[in-house]
């Protein structure tokens, strides 16, 4: 497959310009963020945007960005550049997908739909997320060919996991990526201090209660958590049973499954006990690429190579879960180092531009995955929003690699860099 010379972004935004038309969304990182403060709720700013405890890893993932500089190299004809990778088997035009990010619906209605849209429009790698806000099946129907792959939080059921993981196959998912560093929620301070959980309202639970394994061990009798009831309460049950899929509001109230779904959802959706050796359990049922997201040991990337692990995801999940974690961008060298090219090394968590990338591909990353600058586009914008996005971190990308000198991927090594 052949791609485009790209830079039809820059082109684009100026000739725009030209003709008095702004882009939907602000190019730099910092003013996004600050639209998108401004159209989400405090409590929606609040979950996208916070990190865990003081949030010492979530400033450091795009801090320590600042101490690897780029050397760039003059004189190599960068009249071509090509930005494409393969990854499993599928070309893909730029080392960029999109991170799993559960409850989208806090950030804008269209959600996953809106975001998968635009995906499919610049053919970027969507990962749908095990939180997501909208079923897979109705998020991979906008998606034609390009490529998704599945997130999947393994939950206390086997049952649950396998069913997640077929109907992902049916979705036409090409890898699935386990998330092994949420097996509970991180101390969040932003949303502690607003105690607030969109889960409790039903919200980013669609891949459950559109599952038939889910729905039956919702029959099953729950602990529940004790809920006190006061009018915010109240408010609260209606929106989570606006949010039940199905039948109409009364018979949805009255049938009890949308408090059901929830209960059963906080109880299972995640399992402290796993270890190394439910991840055979995976392979038994699945033939897909398996990636492992939450590296960031050394050993546990060598683990997951003599675990017959497909890849390995850099990732401290944006600095949600462990504060004072490292950040990824210094975990990155001694993970690549450990796993010596014989599996794709990726990372997250971070990324913010197109230097960021070529940094993490330089310190070994095939590619890199975005979360919170799509989010934001998608609160600004919408779909399109998100696709400003990601035209932006593309050609960014495109122009930081060609002005260092690299024509191709292959190209940007270590020597790039002054470390
Ligand atoms: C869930 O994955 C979260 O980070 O909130």
């Amino acid at each position: 497959m052949k791609f485009p010379i790209t830079l039809d972004r820059q082109k684009e935004i100026y000739l725009n310009g030209f003709a008095g038309i702004p882009p939907v969304v602000p190019v730099s990182f910092r003013e996004l963020e600050e639209a998108a403060r401004k159209k989400l709720s405090s409590q929606a700013y609040a979950y996208i945007a916070g990190g865990a405890g003081n949030e010492g890893t979530l400033r450091s993932n795009t801090q320590s960005f600042e101490k690897y500089k780029i050397v760039p190299r003059m004189l190599r004809d960068v009249s071509l550049r090509d930005t494409s990778i393969e990854l499993f088997g599928q070309k893909l035009s730029s080392p960029l997908l999109l991170c799993p990010i559960g409850v989208l619906e806090l950030a804008h209605r269209q959600a996953d739909v809106g975001v998968a849209k635009a995906a499919a429009s610049v053919n970027v790698p969507y990962i749908f997320s095990s939180q997501a806000s909208r079923s897979m099946e109705e998020v991979s129907s906008v998606m034609g060919n390009t490529p998704r792959w599945f997130q999947l939080y393994w939950s206390k059921s086997n049952e649950l996991v396998k069913s997640f993981v077929q109907r992902a196959e049916k979705c036409n998912c090409s890898a699935i990526v386990v998330t092994l560093d949420t097996t509970m929620l991180g101390w969040r301070t932003r949303d502690l201090d607003m105690a607030y959980l969109p889960f409790l309202e039903g919200r980013g639970i669609a891949q459950y209660t559109s599952d038939p394994v889910f729905q039956e061990l919702m029959n099953e009798a729950e602990l529940r958590a004790k809920r006190k009831i006061t009018f915010h309460s109240v408010v609260g049950l209606i929106q989570m049973t606006k949010n039940y899929i199905g039948g109409n509001f009364l018979s949805k109230i009255a049938s009890g499954r949308p408090i059901k779904a929830v209960q059963k959802f906080i109880n299972i959706y995640s399992n402290p006990a796993l270890t190394w050796n439910e991840l055979k359990y995976l392979r038994e049922i699945t033939k897909l690429p398996v990636l492992l997201k939450g590296i960031l040991h050394a050993d546990d990337a060598r683990k997951a190579i003599d675990f017959g692990m497909d890849g390995i995801i850099v990732s401290n999940h944006g600095g949600r879960q462990v504060d004072g974690s490292i950040s990824t961008i210094d975990a990155l060298p001694s993970v690549a180092d450990a796993i010596q090219d014989k599996i794709p090394v990726l990372m997250d968590s971070g990324i913010r531009g197109g230097a960021d990338i070529f940094k993490a591909l330089a310190l070994g990353a095939k590619a890199v995955c975005i979360g919170r600058p799509y989010v934001y586009g998608l609160a600004v914008g919408a779909e399109q929003g998100v696709k400003e996005v990601l035209q932006n971190m593309r050609t960014d990308f495109e122009l930081t690699m060609g002005l260092a000198g690299c024509a191709s991927i292959s190209e940007i090594t270590k020597s790039n860099l002054s470390l």
